[in-house]
C-alpha cells in the first residue's frame, strides 16, 4: 500500500468553553482519524458548527488561541506536522499545504493590485526576481482561466466580481504547486453560475496539477461534481466515511441519509424539503454516546450511553452508528 499523502489519526482539538466541564474548555473535533491521497479530491461535509474548518485550521495549525490541539497526529508523507518548528511549519503553509477560503475579499489587500498580490506570494517562498515572478504571475491567471489576463493584473480587488476574486486567490494558493489544497467553502459566496465555473475550474486544475483537494461544503451538490471520496462529520466527530458512490447511493448513517434527504436536487419535486429537526448541540453539551442521538429517528435508548464504534462496511465505506451492522474494529 502506497502512503496516503495526509493522513490525521485521532485528532483532538478545543477551544474555552462556558458548557460545565471539568478543564473549563471543549473539543470541538474529536477522534477524527481521515486520510487523503495524492490527487485526490475528499469532501468533508456537515452542518454548521461541526468541525469542518477545525479540522483544517488544526491540519496547517493555524488555530487561534486560546484553542488549540490536544492530541493526534497529522502526517503529511508520514510527517508530522505537530513536531515541526514554526519556521519549519511557515514552509508548509508556503509550498506543499495551501488554503482558500469562502470569503477571497478578507484575504485579497484592497489597495495593492492583485497581480503584485500574487507577485508577492511568490516571492516570499521562491528567490526569483520580479520580472520572472510577474511572467510566473500572468501565466497562474491564464492557468486559472482568468479572462483578459494580462489585464487583470492591473486590477484592484473592489474591481473584480466575487468569481474573479477567488480566481485570484486560487492563482496564489497554485504559485507553490501545493501537493494539497484545502478549500473551505470555496464557492459559497458565489452565485450560482460562478460556483459551477468554479468548481470546474477546480476540477480541471486538480487533474492538470496532480494536486489533492480537501473540499469543505455543507452542499452535497458541489460534493456530488467534484468529490472522490466523502466524509460526513457530525459535532465534531467523522461519522461515515466512503467513496462518493458509497455515501451517495449507499448512506447507512441516520445522519448521512437524513442530509440526503435534506439536498435540493434529491429531494421529490412535490414534497416539501426534508429538514432535520433540531440543531447540532453546542460543543461540551455533546450527548456521551452517540452524539446524534438527540436527533436521530432510528435511534433507541443504548445509543445514548456509549460512542458509536466504527463498523467496516466494504474495504471503501466506514461508519460510526451503533445500529449498523458491520465489521468492527478497532480504531
Ligand atoms: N476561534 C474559536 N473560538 C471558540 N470556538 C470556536 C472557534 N472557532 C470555532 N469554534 C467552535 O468550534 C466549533 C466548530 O466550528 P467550525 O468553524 O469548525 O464549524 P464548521 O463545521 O466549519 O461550520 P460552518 O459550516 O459554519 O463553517 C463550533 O462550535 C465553533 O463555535
Ligand atoms: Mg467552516
Amino acid at each position: 500500500m502506497t502512503q496516503p499523502l495526509l493522513e490525521l489519526k485521532d485528532l483532538e482539538t478545543s477551544f474555552p468553553s462556558s458548557a460545565e466541564t471539568v478543564s473549563g474548555r471543549a473539543s470541538v473535533v474529536e477522534g477524527v482519524t481521515l486520510s487523503i491521497d495524492a490527487g485526490e479530491v475528499l469532501a468533508l461535509v456537515g452542518e454548521s458548527g461541526c468541525g469542518k474548518s477545525v479540522t483544517a485550521l488544526s491540519i496547517l495549525r493555524l488555530i487561534p488561541k486560546p484553542g488549540r490541539i490536544e492530541r493526534g497526529e497529522i502526517l503529511l508523507e508520514g510527517r508530522d506536522l505537530r513536531t515541526l518548528s514554526i519556521p519549519e511549519m511557515r514552509k508548509v503553509r508556503g509550498n506543499q499545504i495551501a488554503m482558500i477560503f469562502q470569503e477571497p475579499m478578507t484575504s485579497l489587500n484592497p489597495v495593492v493590485r492583485v497581480g503584485d498580490q500574487v507577485v508577492e506570494a511568490i516571492r516570499l517562498h521562491e528567490k526569483v526576481s520580479r520580472k520572472a515572478a510577474l511572467a510566473r504571475t500572468l501565466e497562474l491567471f491564464e492557468k486559472v482561466s482568468m479572462p483578459d489576463a494580462k489585464a487583470r493584473l492591473r486590477a484592484f480587488p473592489h474591481e473584480l466580481s466575487g468569481g474573479l476574486k477567488q480566481r485570484v486567490m486560487i492563482a496564489m494558493a497554485l504559485s507553490s504547486h501545493p501537493k494539497l489544497l484545502i478549500a473551505d467553502e470555496p464557492t459559497t459566496a458565489l452565485d450560482v453560475t460562478v460556483q459551477a465555473q468554479t468548481l470546474e475550474l477546480l476540477r480541471d486544475l486538480r487533474q492538470e496539477m496532480d494536486m489533492a483537494v480537501l473540499l469543505i461544503t455543507h452542499d452535497l451538490g458541489v460534493v456530488n461534481q467534484l468529490a472522490d471520496r466523502v466524509a460526513v462529520m457530525y459535532a465534531g466527530k467523522v461519522v461515515e466515511t466512503g467513496t462518493r458512490e458509497d455515501v451517495f447511493r449507499q448512506a447507512r448513517h441516520p445522519y448521512t441519509k437524513s442530509l440526503l434527504r435534506s439536498m435540493p436536487a434529491l429531494a421529490k419535486p412535490q414534497e416539501p424539503l426534508y429538514e432535520i429537526a433540531g440543531s447540532v448541540p453546542v460543543p461540551g453539551e455533546w450527548p456521551a454516546g452517540c452524539r446524534f442521538v438527540t436527533r436521530c429517528e432510528e435511534g433507541d435508548d443504548f445509543c445514548g450511553e456509549e460512542p458509536a464504534p466504527r463498523r467496516r462496511l466494504s474495504h471503501s465505506h466506514a461508519c460510526w452508528c451503533h445500529r449498523v451492522e458491520g465489521v468492527q474494529d478497532e480504531s
